[in-house]
């Protein structure tokens, strides 16, 4: 859950399924006359729409820090440790079984989610000398390496599956997820309460074949829209309404009062508009 603070005493919860849901939008829509359109795109939009999804099987019954407050994502891999590592797992599964290039992309997410995103992302933990996430990376390794295998052995997905294809594509899924966070993650969109997370630079994004990569600079111009430069999306505004439950802001005694809180929450959605400029 990413949550933020609102104005009346109340948190605001973004689920990371929903969250996982706006990396997908923006994938979609992904592509202009600069920035070259996901390929294979039904994968890439897949692996950005699920990447979270493996978070359903702890959202659907939310458990509390040791304080007793709702959890939020950040930190998340150290928290709940191998919950998190077994959850994510079973998402990279789920995916790989209807499309094993969208599930190649999501355990190279899962991959880089401990790894500071295999070296891209600056203001992320390395949570890699984890003796548990250290054994997980190994079976992803392994299971990543047959992944690869059975693409390169499809026509069908050949061509992108290249070790140059493969990192130019998990850098898309990187930035799909980092703008994705960063929209997400505060409320209202111009709220600076927030120090942790993407900051509004977004680095090592993929234009296209044979280009140099760019850097996404996102303004916030007021509590619900944002200026993109450059702009990789298909139109502009691009709108985004991100599902939220309100709770309200104190320590929990018990779980059971937590989730009484949680699933008659009033629920909301924030909407959110990305402007070319
Ligand atoms: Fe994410």
């Amino acid at each position: 859950m990413m949550i933020s603070g609102h104005r009346d005493s109340r948190l605001v919860l973004v689920l990371q399924t929903d969250h996982s849901r706006v990396a997908g939008l923006l994938a979609a829509h992904w592509g202009n006359d600069e920035f070259a359109e996901p390929a294979p795109y039904e994968s890439m939009v897949l692996a950005a729409e699920e990447h979270d999804s493996g978070w359903w099987e702890w959202e659907a019954r939310p458990t509390l820090t040791d304080e007793g407050y709702p959890m939020d994502y950040i930190g998340s891999v150290k928290n709940l440790g191998s919950i998190w590592l077994e959850f994510f797992r079973r998402g990279i599964e789920r995916v790989a079984e209807r499309d094993p290039y969208a599930g190649l992309m999501i355990l190279m997410h899962a991959e880089g989610l401990c790894t500071r995103g295999k070296g891209l992302i600056s203001h992320m933990p390395d949570f890699s000398a984890i003796p548990e996430v250290r054994d997980a990376l190994d079976r992803w390794e392994t299971r990543r390496e047959e992944l690869i295998d059975r693409l390169r052995g499809s026509a069908a997905y050949r061509d992108l599956a290249t070790e140059g294809e493969l990192w130019r594509n998990f850098k898309l899924m990187e930035v799909f997820d980092q703008l994705a966070q960063f929209i997400c993650n505060r409320y209202p969109f111009d709220s600076e309460a927030r120090k942790n997370g993407p900051s509004n630079s977004i680095g090592h994004v993929p234009v296209g074949p044979g280009r140099d990569d760019a850097t996404l600079t996102v303004d916030v111009l007021d509590g619900a829209r944002a200026r993109v430069h450059p702009y990789p999306f298909d139109r502009s505004p691009l709108r985004i309404p991100i599902p939220a439950r309100l709770v309200p802001d104190r320590a929990y005694e018990s779980q059971e009062a937590f989730l009484h809180d949680f699933y008659r929450a009033e629920r909301c959605v924030i909407e959110y508009s990305l402007h070319d400029g």
